[in-house]
């Protein structure tokens, strides 16, 4: 039962209700029509400390096409957290207003404080450098719209696995299927944290490998998940400066990939992704983007017991 329940952390649901939204996720996308209503009288708090454009349009999106309604704010300098407003008092606040909210922070663990306070259901839209669950959601709808099944797949994860929130989520979640594999490419100060490799892929006895080359092991992968190196959570410039373009797939690197590699990105991209992919079929970011409207739309369902 998922009514009322936040999603903060992918270990939040189980395999069944995770099942449960990809399968609401898929009629949605088949039919949107038939839930053009669903949400009349409902309304979207949408609280974005940090900035978004996919999350927070499409959550909005996701609501306005539901039939509800969205409130909320963009950045924390036009909400009372200016004036020094605390998150719990803030959640409080906009629970007396709105019927689930989603809640992006650039501290970890924000939004799990801030669900405390509150009955209503509280999504995470992404805390700084730990979790992104949405975005899992988003990622494995792609997924299984474009191979069926999450299991028994090699999935190479390239770039900024240290900050790159998306990935830890997104390893998480993997972790709990059968026959999946990891190759984990990234300069070795943007390794995977501590925690997801020895308490997530080492504790579920996940084969994986960490790597700090793409070409060799291009032929192996069913699905490559690129990511942006997170500027914003880099105390040094200097080191993002040597960093950010240590890994750019381009039209060259494509050359090396299966003709049924799919190429997978949450974005924004910076420099990762050369324009020049955009066009190979086997690009699938901007169609990843558009099923997270479909997935959130599935979520909102959910959480309020519509469906
Ligand atoms: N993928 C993602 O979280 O994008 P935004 O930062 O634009 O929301």
């Amino acid at each position: 039962m998922l009514k009322n329940r936040s999603l903060i952390d992918p270990s939040d649901f189980t395999r069944e209700e995770f099942r449960e939204i990809f399968d609401l996720g898929h009629q949605i996308v088949a039919n949107p029509e038939k839930y053009s209503k669903s949400c009349e009288g409902k309304i979207l708090a949408t609280l974005f400390y940090e900035p978004s454009t996919r999350t927070r349009l499409s959550f909005e999106t996701a609501m306005l096409r539901l039939g509800g309604q969205v409130i909320g704010f963009s950045e924390a300098a036009s909400s009372s957290t200016a004036k020094g407003e605390s998150i719990a008092d803030t959640l409080r606040t906009v629970e007396c207003y709105a019927d689930i909210a989603a809640m992006r922070h650039p501290k970890e663990g924000a939004p799990r404080l801030a669900s405390h306070y509150i009955h209503m259901p509280l999504i995470n839209a992404g805390d700084g450098g730990h979790q992104h669950p949405t975005q899992t959601l988003t990622d494995i709808l792609t997924i299984e719209r474009l191979r069926g099944n999450v299991e028994n797949k090699t999935y190479g994860f390239c770039g900024d696995l240290k900050f790159g929130r998306t990935v830890h989520s997104l390893i998480k979640f993997l972790s709990n299927y059968e026959g999946v594999r990891f190759i984990l490419i990234s300069p070795e100060e943007l390794r995977v944290p501590e925690y997801i490799r020895e308490e997530v892929i080492k504790k579920k006895g996940i084969p994986f490998e960490e790597v700090d080359q793409m070409e060799p092991y291009m032929g192996q992968l069913d699905f490559l998940y690129m990511t942006r190196v997170q500027r914003e959570r880099f105390f040094n410039e200097e080191d993002y400066i040597r960093l950010k373009d240590r890994f750019i797939l381009d039209k060259e690197k494509m050359s090396y990939a299966r003709p049924d590699t799919y190429i997978l990105h949450p974005l924004p991209r910076v420099n990762e992704i050369s324009t020049e992919v955009d066009d190979d079929p086997r690009a699938q970011y901007f169609q990843q983007a558009k099923n997270g409207m479909y997935v959130r739309m599935a979520l909102i369902l959910k959480l309020l017991g519509i469906y």
